[in-house]
């Protein structure tokens, strides 16, 4: 049995970084594929120092470009590499492009292809992951379901019960994996003067935010309201996209402070003490929820219902008025919900299924 694990992101990294562990406990025989879409040392190399991962096999050095050429490069790459090594399940982990094109590239070689965080959906096709993510979905064979929710969504679009696996999200095993080294490791807080429950944290990236002047500046305005209104910094560690866009729109932020990307157990101290978070990221809406902190969404949908369910997050848009008003009312919400993404075993369960040590 031979597992290809595929990735390409900053989040993919970190998630699979449960399931690339336990290959190596159980010495399996695995290897990783990077295609090379996030290459900054801050967006990739990192994670793989600071999570002790394997260097990948391969590196495809796909790079920035347009949805197509990203996906085209990658797709004629992933083929070559499965091609020589004629691994028996490729494994991809999301939504972006990198999860589309492993995917494809392997259903097409009848290599079987296992979609960890499988039925998400924002039902929102303007956003590309919204894309990436059915796609991938459709043509997988192991479609590893983070919770219930998310098995009845691909249920419901046909996907026979046999192939979907309820197995947590393997973000909880990243989190339990590296808290209690990122509590004793240096301090972000003291370099960044913050003390804990006094600062608010931002992220902000996602296409349909940053790529738009106007939604940009309106979402800027309203954390610049939250800042001034509760007296506390913002700190924004920002990706170089939203970087990249703000320069080109000439936008000049108020009230915030920009900070380059962190690396994993530095942002996990910045969240767990933060007093807020407010982002449009993903896995930032999960980590808020199993850290206890409030969260709010800077978007009109999120496919992680399960947040807004158990009450941790709320969406907000771009609407600054509206920003500020549940800024105050996520600040008078009790901390005290259950994390709905599972018990931080998912990355276990996910490679017994996979190497048929465990049906059904
Ligand atoms: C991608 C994913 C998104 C995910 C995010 C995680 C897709 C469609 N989008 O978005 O779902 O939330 O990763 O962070 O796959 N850039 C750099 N250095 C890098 C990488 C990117 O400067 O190492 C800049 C380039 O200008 C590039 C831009 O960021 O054009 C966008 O990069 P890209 O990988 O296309 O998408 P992300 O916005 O990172
Ligand atoms: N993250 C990080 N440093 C940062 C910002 C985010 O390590 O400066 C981590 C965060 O803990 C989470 C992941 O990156 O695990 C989320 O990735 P991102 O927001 O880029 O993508 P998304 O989840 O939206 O796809």
């Amino acid at each position: 049995m031979k597992v290809a694990v595929v990735l390409g992101t900053r989040p993919e990294i970190i998630k699979l970084s449960p399931i690339i562990r336990e290959c190596a406990r159980l010495r399996l025989d695995y290897f990783i594929l990077h295609t090379g879409q996030h290459y900054a040392y801050n967006l990739n190399q990192v994670f793989f120092e600071q999570l002790g991962l394997p260097p990948s096999k391969y590196n495809l050095g796909v790079g920035s470009g347009t949805h197509a050429k990203e996906t085209g490069k990658m797709l004629i790459g992933i083929e070559r590499v499965l091609l020589k090594e004629k691994p028996d399940v490729v494994l991809v982990e999301g939504d972006t492009n990198t999860v589309l094109a492993g995917a494809l590239a392997a259903s097409k070689l009848q290599i079987k292809v296992g979609h960890v965080e499988a039925g998400l959906r924002s039902y929102d096709r303007q956003m590309p992951e919204e894309i990436n993510r059915t796609l991938t979905d459709h043509c997988s064979d192991y479609l590893f379901a983070p919770t219930e929710k998310a098995k009845a969504i691909l249920l419901g679009e046909g996907i026979p019960d046999d192939k979907i696996f309820v197995t947590g999200n393997t973000i909880v095993d990243a989190i339990y994996q590296n808290l209690d080294i990122a509590k004793k490791g240096g301090n972000t807080l003291d370099t960044l003067h913050l003390a804990p429950r006094e600062y608010f944290l931002v992220t902000l990236h996602r296409q349909e935010n940053v790529d738009d002047s106007a939604r940009f500046a309106s979402i800027l305005e309203g954390l610049n309201k939250v800042g001034t209104e509760f007296h506390l910094p913002v700190i924004y560690p920002i990706h170089p996209r939203s970087q990249e866009m703000m320069t080109e729109f000439g936008l000049e932020p108020r009230n915030l402070k920009l900070i380059e990307p962190v690396d994993f157990l530095g942002f996990l101290q910045l969240e767990s003490n933060a007093r807020l978070i407010l982002t449009d990221s993903g896995g930032v809406q999960e980590e808020a929820c199993i850290l206890n902190v409030p969260c709010i969404t800077l978007r009109d949908n999120t496919e992680r219902p399960e947040t807004i369910e158990v009450g941790s997050n709320i969406l907000a848009g771009a609407s600054p008025d509206k920003i500020l008003k549940y800024a105050e009312l996520m600040l008078s919400r009790q901390d005290n919900w259950t994390n709905p993404f599972g018990d931080g075993k998912a990355g276990e369960r996910i490679v017994k299924i996979v190497t048929g040590a465990e049906h059904g």
